[in-house]
């Protein structure tokens, strides 16, 4: 008898049901096999595609069939993973089934507003069906497994993977880092509309210097620990079966060698048992950073740091038997890895069924459901950013006699997916705004000029644009960022709106002195729109919107949607104001509030110190005024609890949802410490004239962080706290923390 049936009869009689521990079933597999096979547990390759589809490239075949492939990514569909599985389960000797991977990152099919966007939603619910919705579609294709969440907390616009996270604050990076994992992995992972989901990149990739990708990071372990850390610890507390170690290297040790990271907080602190895939080629790249000096000691370097799973890059197939012969890798690590991955592929169910989500039925009939087009416009509409609003130009009227649509984005059904969009069609599927405003316009009402590209200077399409600008009694333009802008490597050194299009936007307003102009905005990054503040009367910041980006832009411009959103991360007012961020230190000389010139003093003597929009900014068609900020008790205790409560009325004549947060400053502490941190936050919903009152509970435990010996605790004092509809105010009201 062949091993493999062995082997499975011995699953059979073990598998009882998905509640079961498992580990029994995973020490009697592991001790079946080989090192070598242990090993090609270890080892991910990258799925061939061709105009058709996939197909199982010869090596691919090769790998599976001597057991030297654990896992592949961008492998998908019925057929492809199908015809690979049956490779693993019926040609390898022990028959063990393969983990396919895949970059779900705002949707699989059906595409949501990238991932910045949609933290501007401030709406975990959403972040939460998002993601659910994105398990349906790629676990009916094949897919077990997606490297999202990202988690990394950044506040560089520089960097082109900004539009990947929650933007630049710690709070909202954790809650809404779990709601990510809840939506992917769902509450029981044995169903097959459930995938794995990853806690990337760790850590500290979003601190690379000057934003420039994949570049250094320089820290102090207090800001590691209080800033970038926390949301991958609470990734891991909300259960993340998987952890994908970085590109960077943190104060000189590559992320995909680091130790201290991986093993000794990882594991050690934070008691992680799922297991760790290398990010593409990391563990290679380690001798590029001139950490390990070829690649048997990248190999040897990556497996001892605590990578289980090397992504595509080769060494740990070739390698790790002779290392751990050599005794310069324990064997025991390789048991530990493999073991870590063959209980992800239990938890699945793979074991039981490795065709479970093989499945022409489930395949054919989930992609672009209509609930989940509804979904994605639903959010989409939440995720956007009314930044400007000047003389209420918007929302506009149906009735109005003509708008001119103006610029390179209003009829774009590709770069409106933004970048990462999985198996999104760029093309086709796609509502651009040129087709969501013709819902609500007639063709006559609708005039439309190109104007120009996003990026060459390409100038003759401008006269066309001014002309019907002229003729129109409104005027839209939709400009932006083209997707391959923002994402991996693409960093920008220039936050201004791309290519000549600030220009036509300047000759247009000059064309129409005393016309409305809304500018709405597509872009994966915080923008330099010092100019354009000046030009446009509103901005609508609809970043990447997804699939129905353009019926939700429609929804919002004509008033359908109150917009909601707010920001997750500064617009500065140009470049060198950057890193900006609204929770930094005061410095010792803090610019006078009566006296911003005031000489040597911590400011800038070409721009203010403020940005042009803060985080937590977001415009509404209504007002809301919040009043009556009461505390139930000016004295808090390491025992007891205070509530905090405000007032909000909405005192427009619309309905609309109103983001609540809630912003302590700890004043004096062992290590200084921001001048305000969000600590909480609430999405209400207010009728018009109607009041709410909004608490917030707090507790010692909200105030803690690190201390300089990596101590997490509180300390006792004087704490300020306010709640605001953003991170632009004064505090009024203090309390005391006693012991
Ligand atoms: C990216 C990861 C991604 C991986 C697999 C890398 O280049 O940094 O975020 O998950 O590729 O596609």
């Amino acid at each position: 008898m062949k091993l493999r049936f062995l082997y499975i009869i011995l699953c059979g009689t073990l598998s009882t049901g998905f509640s079961q521990n498992y580990e029994a079933k995973v020490d009697s597999l592991i001790n079946l096999m080989t090192l070598q096979e242990k090993i090609g547990q270890t080892v991910m390759y990258s799925g061939h595609w061709d105009q058709t589809g996939p197909f199982v490239g010869a090596d691919n075949g090769k790998y599976i069939r001597e057991g030297n492939m654990g896992a592949m990514l961008n492998a998908m569909s019925v057929k492809g993973t199908r015809d690979l599985q049956k490779i693993a389960v019926e040609e390898s000797r022990l028959g063990i089934p393969l983990l396919f991977g895949y970059d779900v990152i705002h949707g699989h099919r059906t595409i949501f507003p990238i991932n910045l966007g949609l933290s501007a939603s401030w709406d975990l619910k959403m972040v939460e069906e998002s993601s659910r919705i994105a398990a349906e579609e790629a676990s009916a294709e094949g897919i077990h497994w997606t490297f999202a969440p990202m988690i990394d907390v950044s506040r560089e616009p520089r960097w082109g993977r900004i539009s990947e996270g929650a933007g630049e604050d710690v709070f909202l990076n954790n809650e809404i880092g779990k709601a990510y994992v809840r939506g992917f992995q769902g509450d029981d992972l044995s169903q097959p509309n459930t995938v794995l989901a990853c806690a990337k990149h760790y850590v500290a990739y979003g601190a690379a210097q000057a934003g420039r990708d994949y570049h250094t990071t320089n820290m102090g372990e207090g800001e590691l620990r209080n800033v970038y850390l926390p949301p991958f610890k609470a990734a891991v507390d909300a259960g993340v079966e998987t952890f994908m170690s970085a590109f960077n290297e943190l104060n000189g040790v590559p992320t995909s060698g680091n130790k201290f990271t991986l093993r000794d907080i990882l594991r050690d602190e934070w008691k992680f048992d799922g297991f760790v895939v290398s990010d593409y080629t990391s563990i290679n790249e380690m001798i590029q950073h001139g950490f390990a000096k070829d690649s048997i000691d990248a190999a040897r370097i990556g497996m001892n740091a605590g990578v289980d799973m090397d992504m595509v890059g080769h060494v740990y197939r070739l390698h790790l038997k002779t290392l751990v012969e050599e005794g310069k890798v324990s064997e025991a690590y390789i048991n530990d890895a493999c073991k870590r991955i063959l209980l992800a592929k239990f938890k699945l169910g793979l074991f039981d069924d490795p065709y479970r989500y093989i499945d022409e039925l489930r395949e054919a009939n989930t992609a672009y459901k209509p609930e989940f087009l509804a979904k994605a416009r639903e959010i989409a509409a939440a995720s956007s950013v009314l930044l400007q609003n000047n003389n209420k130009v918007l929302p506009l009227s149906k009735k109005t006699k003509s708008i001119a649509f103006i610029g390179p984005l209003v009829k774009d059904e590709a770069d409106i997916l933004g970048n990462w969009a999985a198996k999104g069609e760029r093309g086709g599927k796609a509502v651009s705004v040129f087709e969501g405003v013709s819902e609500y316009l007639k063709a006559n009402q609708i005039l439309y000029a190109k104007g120009c590209d996003i990026l060459n200077d390409d100038r003759s399409g401008f006269e066309e644009a001014i002309s019907i600008s002229q003729k129109a009694d409104q005027i839209v333009l939709v400009m932006g960022e083209n997707h391959h802008m923002s994402g991996e490597a693409a960093s920008r050194t220039d936050l201004k709106i791309p290519g000549i299009q600030p220009e036509l936007i300047k000759k247009i307003r000059e064309a129409n002195p005393n016309k409305n102009i809304t500018l709405v905005l597509m872009n994966g990054r915080p923008l330099n729109l010092s100019d354009e503040v000046n030009l446009v009367d509103a901005i609508l910041e609809v970043w990447f919107p997804g699939t129905m980006g353009g019926a939700a832009t429609a929804d919002l411009l004509f008033g359908t949607v109150n917009p909601s959103g707010k920001l997750t991360v500064t617009f500065p007012r140009n470049v060198g104001q950057v890193p900006i961020y609204y929770n930094m230190k005061n410095t010792g000389r803090p610019i006078p509030e009566n006296n911003p010139k005031q000489d040597y003093k911590s400011n800038y003597i070409d721009v203010p110190n403020t940005p042009l929009f803060v985080f937590g900014h977001g415009l509404s068609y209504t007002k809301f005024r919040y009043s009556d900020l009461k505390l139930s008790s000016e004295n808090l205790t390491f025992s007891s609890t205070i509530e905090a409560s405000v007032k909000i009325t909405n005192t427009g004549n619309i309905d609309g949802f109103e983001i609540v947060q809630l912003y302590i400053h700890d004043k004096v502490g062992s290590v200084t410490r921001p001048v305000k941190e969000l600590k909480g936050f609430q999405k209400i919903f207010l009728k018009k004239g109607e009041s709410k009152t909004v608490t917030f509970t707090i507790s010692a435990e909200d105030l803690k962080f690190y201390n300089s010996d990596m101590i997490y605790g509180v300390e006792i004092g004087e704490f300020e706290i306010a709640i605001a509809p953003s991170s632009d105010f004064k505090f009024k009201h203090t309390f005391n923390l006693n012991d």
